[in-house]
């Protein structure tokens, strides 16, 4: 059936695969829910968006977006409590950095009305796929490419917004082992790393598939120019633990400005935990393991939630870090749960009713 509203075209499924899927047994982002959402980008303008049923589509294989790797893309979860109320966390926040991420990459900017429109008229369709429950959620995946076939090394003139979802559980089912970045980089002064571009995930793959050939999931990655100081995970912001402080990475233009991240501090702020913005040096995480100060060191992202790290390796020395009692990592994953399931108080407004 095809409904057609004021600035958005509704095509809805015929079949579901819902009854295929092992909700109980999910892999991170391998099964997308029946629909998905697409705008094209041409003519200086966005047309009108359609939700349509989720499926292969047609590109060019000249479109600049294989080429020249001109996307970006964003992260969000939409949550399910027991009566069947569906909610966002911070959503206008995704909005706002993916077209930050979509300005630094020379693309156009996605209106907030046909966001917000497009993404409730969606998840209202795939409600189903949505279970409640903490631990459950699903993942949604807005993404825009640039879609002109045309493969002179310059911006597109039009692109293709999408959004899919997908059924999630954690990405992490267990502490993750990290390597502190020496000799490859993930950002540079001036450059994307603050951005959801693509490419900055591409760019990880090699040096993350070499550390995990040496037990590693995940880098840690290093400053560009000195390796000296501490920045991000790549999948996840980063907060260590030494006593009773926190300390986490200013952001900058080679760090992304997490949602998570900032709601961490501001729980710290809101728990009486004192967390300090600034750099992190190596040799302080270093020293701080050698003394038994540091107490931990965990991982916040919206596909990761909060995930502890059990170890960490530099210049070939292995650090292991037992878990505590009193994980401040766990206290603000239960906390962010809590608020983002509607179990608990929300006094800052982060959660977003889909209605
Ligand atoms: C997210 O947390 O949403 C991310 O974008 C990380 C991703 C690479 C899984």
């Amino acid at each position: 059936m095809t409904t057609n509203t004021d600035r958005l075209i509704v095509e809805t499924s015929k079949t579901s695969k819902i009854d295929q899927v092992d909700f109980g047994k999910l892999n991170f982002g391998r099964v997308f829910t029946d629909h998905m959402f697409v705008c094209d980008y041409k003519d200086g303008k966005w047309q009108t968006p359609t939700i349509k049923p989720y499926g292969p589509m047609t590109i060019e294989p000249s479109a600049r977006v294989f080429h020249y790797g001109q996307a970006v893309f964003e992260g969000m979860k939409a949550y399910k409590d027991d009566d069947g109320n569906i909610f966002l966390f911070r959503p206008e926040a995704n909005l706002e950095r993916i077209n930050r991420s979509a300005a630094r990459l020379a693309m156009p900017e996605f209106p907030k009305d046909d966001f917000f429109k497009g993404l409730v008229a969606l998840l209202k369709l795939d409600n189903k796929w949505i279970k409640p429950g903490v631990g459950n959620s699903l993942y949604i995946r807005p993404f825009v490419i640039a879609t002109e076939p045309a493969i002179s090394a310059s911006p597109a003139q039009t692109y293709r917004f999408m959004i899919i979802c997908s059924p999630a559980q954690s990405y992490y089912n267990t502490p993750v082992r990290v390597l502190f970045a020496e000799k490859y980089s993930r950002a540079s002064n001036g450059g994307v790393g603050f951005a959801k571009a693509a490419g900055n995930y591409a760019a990880q793959f090699y040096p993350t598939s070499l550390a995990q050939k040496d037990g590693f999931q995940q880098i840690i990655w290093t400053d560009a120019n000195t390796h000296k100081y501490l920045e991000e995970a790549g999948t996840m912001n980063v907060f260590f633990r030494v006593n009773d402080k926190l300390i986490t990475a200013p952001t900058n233009d080679r760090i992304l400005d997490g949602v998570t991240r900032k709601s961490v501090i501001q729980l710290a702020k809101d728990l009486g935990i004192d967390c300090e913005v600034r750099q992190v040096s190596v040799e302080e995480i270093k020293n701080a393991a050698r003394d038994g100060s540091l107490k931990e060191i965990f991982g916040v992202g919206t596909a990761a939630v909060i995930s502890p790290v059990s170890a960490f390796q530099h210049a070939e020395e292995l650090f292991e870090i037992s878990e505590i009692e009193g994980s401040y990592g766990q206290l603000f994953k239960q906390t962010l749960l809590n608020i983002q399931h509607n179990l608990a108080e929300d006094k800052h407004g982060w959660r977003y009713e889909v209605r």
